[in-house]
């Protein structure tokens, strides 16, 4: 799909709108933004236009407020950390997506000037797509940046509806990188390739798998998903989440895999331990079956080896999903130490997913990796081989 970047686009003194991604966790007792990285992998986009003395509107979503105004999903924190970020820029926030004080606000905008919209899901505008919703939207501005690849896969008015009302429209640095990175996966993957997947549901990544089948070496699969699987097979789970409607669908998964010659892996131990807050957890052989009040909650030692073997071996690895219940340290080990096993292969890396971002960045390996998403629902959507609505608005 042929895309013009930002870089192409005649932004030069333009009212330039740029979409992006600030859906950012905000700390609930100090209102503050607690994690900054979608706002900073924005920063090298915004900067570009900055300097070349395009007037910016940013737009977002933050959160899922229905429709309807809400300080708790207010973009205002994130107001404060672009000016944190952009010393000099003056940051400009408006107190609701459109309206008259936003057009005259945008419309009186001068370089070196960023007006940040209110989130745009305070209007049901934005989620419907609405043709009205989008045009004033689209009013507001002369060129159309996307920058928000974790948002590419809904159409919506800001990444769908609107774009198709500007001649000028393109995508940001971070977007050109994202779907670059993917459509290498897709298309033009060394090999081996390796994809690790978790989670919770099998349902979740049913579309994932199938379409990695066909792509991949490998596939290893942790997570509450594995117990579907290892249940599938006939394995004793105990208390763990299982998900019996599935197990036909894992079977014909497996059997897919072995016409395929693909190797399916899944874990051979587990960690268990009486409910998800445990302090205290054991270890089992999956071929010893899970005791009937105990609950698989992370993958084990041996499991660990022998998925960071797999990981070795491979030239392209693509992980998404936590192996164990991350947010519990005693059920973290299993993500860590994928996390560990993918920065430690040569292999050309992806991962996305907020839980498999936040062990690579927990486990301080994030620099080490090729290419960490900022895209979770959008990088997996990528990966079942759909186009995404936000990228395909942006076709020249
Ligand atoms: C995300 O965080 O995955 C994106 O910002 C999209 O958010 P949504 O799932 O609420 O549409």
């Amino acid at each position: 799909m042929a895309i013009y970047s930002i870089r192409e686009l005649p932004i030069e003194g333009k009212r330039v709108f740029i979409r992006v991604d600030f859906n950012v966790p905000i700390n609930k007792q100090t209102g503050e933004v607690s994690d900054t990285t979608r706002i900073d992998a924005a920063l090298p986009t915004i900067r570009h236009a900055l300097e070349r003395g395009a007037r910016i509107i940013l737009a977002s979503h933050l959160g899922r407020p229905d429709g309807k105004p809400n300080p708790k999903y207010s973009m205002q924190p994130v107001g404060k950390v672009l000016s944190e970020k952009l010393p000099g820029v003056d940051i400009l926030v408006a107190d609701e997506p459109t309206g008259d004080g936003v057009t005259r606000l945008a419309t009186d905008l001068k370089p070196n000037q960023i007006l940040l919209l209110e989130n745009l899901r305070f209007s049901p505008g934005e989620e419907g797509n609405d043709p009205g919703f989008s045009k004033e939207l689209a009013a507001l501005a002369e060129v159309y940046v996307n920058d928000a690849f974790g948002t590419a896969h809904r159409a919506h008015a800001s990444t769908a509806g609107m774009v198709a009302l500007f001649e000028e429209k393109g995508a940001g640095f971070l977007m050109m990188k994202e779907v670059e990175f993917f459509t290498k996966l897709l298309k033009d993957p060394e090999k081996p390739f390796v994809a690790i997947l978790g989670g919770a549901k099998v349902a979740d990544k049913v579309g994932v798998i199938r379409n990695l089948l066909e792509l991949v070496n490998v596939i290893i699969i942790g997570g509450a998903m594995a117990n579907t699987f290892l249940a599938a097979r006939g394995k004793n789970m105990g208390a763990s989440r299982v998900e019996a409607d599935k197990f036909g669908l894992c079977k014909e998964i497996e059997e897919a895999a072995r016409a395929r010659g693909v190797q399916f892996l899944l874990p051979s131990d587990l960690v268990i331990a009486d409910g998800l807050e445990a302090t205290e957890v054991e270890t089992v052989p999956v071929a010893s079956g899970v005791p009937m009040t105990k609950m698989a909650l992370d993958i084990g030692p041996d499991s660990r080896r022998a998925f960071a073997e797999a990981l070795a071996g491979a030239s392209t690895i693509f992980w998404n999903g936590p192996m164990g219940v991350f947010e519990n340290p005693v059920l973290a080990q299993g993500t860590l130490a994928v996390a560990h096993a993918v920065a430690d292969s040569s292999a050309v890396s992806v991962v996305g997913g907020g839980d498999s971002v936040a062990a690579i960045n927990k486990a301080g390996v994030a620099d080490k990796i090729s290419h960490v998403s900022t895209g979770g629902g959008a990088s997996l959507e990528m990966m079942e081989g759909r186009i995404l609505p936000g990228v395909a608005a942006l076709e020249k």
